[in-house]
């Protein structure tokens, strides 16, 4: 068993309960190249302000470059009775290169080092999530370029409202994404501050050049409170929330591609290789990975919970439950990662069925409302023109008929207003085409609002 860095106040060993009870390097071990990233900024630093000889700080660099070389090729053994990633890494330093490894820590506590290493974590978790989301997006305009002129219904409390236009639907489903990487794009600047040179909490006696530190790492700015900066985590509950609404807005998207798939909707084929079938029923094609998105939404919404509940009765400034941060963070990030891609990869392959949409826009009275708007224009205030509508479709009901299958007589009955010239109106396309408000389904507005989202993926970036 390792002598402890703080052997030199205890009498007694630490109870092997409590060293798997406290470490962390079981799952903190994944930031190694970043813990290495900050320690060899820092031993620069060092050197460059006379704080170490120079010697020492070149017989960091070079030891730390060979740790992380081991790490890679899978050489390093991670010890428990060392505890965390930094400390594991620090000790395997000085047993290389002896007296220079020990003057590392100097200026430096664990307390800025861990909440360095994490914000550089993030920052490229949320770069390569982003460029997730964007080949989700990516699908979402092949889906609506390809089908564009498809027609389905379109529905309010699951029930069919008015008829609208795939690629129209597939855009509601980009916006959400868009908003959820606008939202990362400005989590990730309080995400992108360098805490380093905090030290433990009060700041360091030493000579240090923080500005330097932040550059070598490639921080946008620095930590403004010594305090602050070892006790902050807001940036990681921000970013769990952030990826909590990626996790709705995918589970949602999930919900109907599983309703779609169902016989009772047939709107779509999902890939045969993104389903699995029965061991039993032969005939079965299960839609598991929209299942397993809308399942695995539920431990990214844990998370969030966990990181809220952590932060809120700690007083200044790091306390050790900080340490609980980690795995709902590392957890958060691999689970919406994945799902981001399995959706995308899903949805590329996925084949909306135009006879079946179009089959459901004939029932359900879905041009209603446009009858409703035929007769305002005829000058019957829209209240009135509601109620004679509704009228009609009672009717319908009753009479097993759907409203373009009435007479002109029939509907004459509930209105003179009404002429041959309303049949128009009562077709599904008739109606889509006069949705033509900004943002409304009419297929000019449509085609536009795609041009609009091709050129804004292409202009979305986070960082630089
Ligand atoms: N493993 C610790 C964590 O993740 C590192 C910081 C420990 N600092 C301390 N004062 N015990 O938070």
């Amino acid at each position: 068993m390792a002598k402890k860095p703080w052997g030199g106040r205890f009498k007694e060993a630490t109870d092997v309960l409590v060293e798997r009870f406290t470490e962390s390097v079981s799952f903190d071990r994944r930031l190694y190249k970043y813990d290495i990233a900050g320690s060899i900024a820092h031993a620069r630093m060092l050197a460059r302000q006379g704080i170490i000889p120079k010697e020492d700080a070149e017989a960091i660099v070079k030891g730390l470059e060979e740790i992380r070389d081991a790490i890679d090729e899978g050489r390093f053994e991670w010890r428990v009775d060392l505890e965390d990633v930094h400390m594991n890494i620090e000790h395997e330093l000085s047993r290389r290169i002896g007296e220079a490894g020990k003057r590392l820590h100097t200026a430096r506590s664990r307390n800025d080092q861990v909440a360095t290493d994490m914000r550089l974590y993030l920052k490229d978790e949320i770069i390569a999530l982003d460029s997730s989301l964007k080949d989700l997006q990516e699908s979402l305009l092949y889906q609506a370029r390809e089908y564009f002129d498809c027609v389905l219904p379109g529905f309010t409390h699951l029930q069919h409202a008015q008829p609208v236009l795939w690629p129209h639907h597939m855009l509601a489903y980009f916006e959400q994404f868009r908003r959820d990487r606008e939202r990362l794009k400005d989590a990730f600047k309080r995400v992108d501050v360098c805490p380093l040179g905090s030290a433990a909490l009060a700041g360091s006696d030493f000579p240090i050049d923080r500005e330097f530190v932040r550059r070598e790492l490639g921080f946008s700015a620095l930590s403004r409170n010594s305090m602050d900066a070892v006790s902050d985590r807001d940036f990681v509950a921000e970013f769990i929330f952030c990826a909590s609404l990626v996790m709705i807005h995918l589970s949602r998207l999930s919900e109907e591609l599983i309703l779609w798939a169902s016989d009772e909707f047939s709107f779509v084929e999902l890939p045969d290789s993104f389903c699995t079938g029965s061991s039993i029923m032969p005939q079965k094609k299960n839609p598991d990975c929209p299942e397993l998105i809308r399942g695995k939404t539920g431990r990214v919404l844990g998370a969030l919970t966990a990181i809220m509940t952590i932060l809120k009765g700690l007083p200044m400034t790091y306390n050790r439950d900080l340490q609980e941060d980690k795995e709902p963070l590392f957890d958060t990030c691999d689970t919406v990662r994945l799902c981001v891609d399995v959706m995308a990869r899903m949805l590329r392959g996925t084949r909306p069925r135009r006879d079946r949409m179009h089959q459901a826009t004939r029932g359900g009275f879905l041009t209603a409302t446009d009858l409703a708007d035929y007769l305002v224009e005829k000058g019957v205030p829209f209240r009135s023109a509601h109620e004679i509508v509704g009228q009609v479709v009672a009717y319908c009901v009753e009479n097993g008929k759907e409203l373009w299958e009435l007479s002109l007589d029939e509907l004459k009955g509930f209105s003179q207003e009404i002429e041959e010239d309303c049949f128009e109106r009562l077709s599904i396309q008739g109606s889509i085409e006069k949705r033509n408000s900004f943002g409304g389904t009419a297929p000019g507005r449509v085609k536009d609002a795609l041009e609009e989202a091709e050129a804004w993926l292409r202009s979305h970036s986070i960082g630089e």
